[in-house]
C-alpha cells in the first residue's frame, strides 16, 4: 500500500521527492497501455466522476482518458450551470452525492481552494484539476515529468538547471504549482519574465527564495532568457481579469516565436507550455512557427499527462500492483509510437 492510496490530491504541498519518484516510476509503467502495446482492465467496474465547472479539453478529456485506459468508466458533468450549483446547492452537499456515484473524483472549479472544500465531503478521493488560480498539480507533475525526460535526453539534470517562466505569472496557476514542487529540487535559476502587472505572486516568490534558489525578476523576454534551459510560456488567463478591456492590454504583449527563440536563448532551450496556446492572431503567444523545431515538447508534455494521470489513478485506488496481472492483448489494429 502507498501513501497515497485513499487520499485527495490537491495541492503540490502533499508531495515530496520520494512520493513523485513513486508517481514517475508507475506514470512510466503505463507507457505500453497509453500506446495500445497492451491492455489492463484493472479498474474494471470503478467509476470516475469527471467534475468541470471551468473550460478545458486536454485536463478533462486526459483524466477521462486515463481512467479508461485502465478499464474503469467516465461519469461527467460539464459546466456549472448543468449541474446543480447553479441551483445554490454547496460544494459538500454536491460532494456527498458525487462520492456516492463514484470510486474518485477529479474537479475543476473557478474559485481557489473550492476542490478543497468539496473534498471534505467526498468519502472518496478527490484530485484537483484546476481551482481558480490557486493550483493545478497534476499539470506541475506531467511539467516535472516533462522537464526530467526532456533534461535526461540532453545529459542534464533537473537540479542546477535554469528554467524561465514566461507570460501571465499572476494569475497561472500550473506557474505557481510548478514553482513549488521545483523549490524541492537544488539550486535552480528561476528567471520569472512577464509584463510587471502580471509577475508571479509574492508567496509563490518567497517560498523559492527562502529554499535558496537564484530568482531573477524581468518584464522582457529578450535580453533574460539567454541560459535558460527550459522555456515555459503561459497563456494570458483573459478569464481571470475583471474586465475583457484590461485583459486586451496584455493581449499579444509577450511573445515567443522562431525571431525571438533563436535570437535571444540557447540552442538546446526546451520549449513548453501547458496549452492551450491562444492562436488568434492577435494574440499568438507560442508562434507557430516554432512548430516543427525540435525542442518544442508542448505535445509530448500533453501526452505525458495521460501517463500521469494513470499513475495518480492507480496509487490513489491501490491498484499500482496489479496492472500487469490484469493484462489483456491489444486485438485492434492500432498504429501509435
Ligand atoms: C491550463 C489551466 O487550465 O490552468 N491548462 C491546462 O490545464 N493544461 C493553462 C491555461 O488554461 O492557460
Amino acid at each position: 500500500m502507498t501513501h497515497l492510496e485513499g487520499q485527495h490530491i490537491l495541492s503540490v504541498n502533499q508531495f515530496n521527492p520520494d512520493t513523485i519518484n513513486t508517481i514517475f516510476s508507475v506514470a512510466e509503467r503505463m507507457q505500453p497501455y497509453a500506446l495500445r502495446h497492451r491492455r489492463t482492465n484493472v479498474l474494471e467496474g470503478a467509476i470516475l466522476g469527471n467534475l468541470f465547472f471551468e473550460p478545458s479539453t486536454r485536463t478533462r478529456v486526459s483524466f477521462a482518458s486515463a481512467f479508461n485506459l485502465l478499464g474503469g468508466s467516465v461519469s461527467e458533468t460539464v459546466g456549472i450551470g448543468s449541474s446543480s450549483l447553479a441551483k445554490g446547492e454547496s460544494l459538500y452537499d454536491t460532494a456527498m452525492m458525487m462520492a456516492t456515484y463514484s470510486d474518485v473524483i477529479a474537479m475543476r472549479h473557478p474559485q481557489p481552494f473550492s476542490v478543497e472544500e468539496f473534498s471534505k465531503g467526498s468519502t472518496v478521493p478527490v484530485i484537483n484539476g484546476g481551482d481558480g488560480a490557486n493550483e493545478h498539480p497534476t499539470q506541475a507533475l506531467l511539467d516535472l515529468f516533462t522537464i526530467k525526460k526532456e533534461l535526461e535526453s540532453k545529459a542534464r539534470n533537473i537540479d542546477g538547471m535554469h528554467i524561465a517562466l514566461l507570460g501571465d505569472l499572476k494569475h497561472g496557476r500550473t506557474v505557481h504549482s510548478l514553482s513549488k514542487l521545483l523549490a524541492q529540487y537544488k539550486n535552480i535559476h528561476f528567471s520569472l519574465l512577464a509584463p510587471n502587472e502580471l509577475q508571479m505572486p509574492p508567496y509563490v516568490v518567497d517560498e523559492i527564495t527562502n529554499a535558496g534558489h537564484q530568482v531573477s525578476i524581468h518584464d522582457s523576454i529578450e535580453g533574460h532568457a539567454a541560459g535558460a534551459d527550459i522555456l515555459y510560456q503561459t497563456r494570458i488567463q483573459e478569464e481571470r481579469f475583471p474586465s475583457q478591456d484590461e485583459a486586451n492590454k496584455y493581449r499579444g504583449k509577450f511573445k515567443l516565436n522562431k525571431a525571438i527563440y533563436q535570437g535571444h536563448c540557447k540552442d538546446s532551450a526546451v520549449i513548453m507550455h501547458p496549452l492551450p496556446r491562444d492562436s488568434r492572431s492577435d494574440a499568438n503567444e507560442l508562434d507557430n512557427d516554432l512548430n516543427d523545431h525540435p525542442n518544442l515538447a508542448i505535445f509530448r508534455q500533453a501526452d505525458n499527462g495521460l501517463l500521469i494521470r494513470m499513475a495518480l489513478f492507480a496509487l490513489t485506488l491501490g491498484v499500482d500492483s496489479q496492472l500487469e496481472q490484469y493484462e489483456l492483448p491489444v486485438n485492434w489494429y492500432s498504429r501509435k509510437g
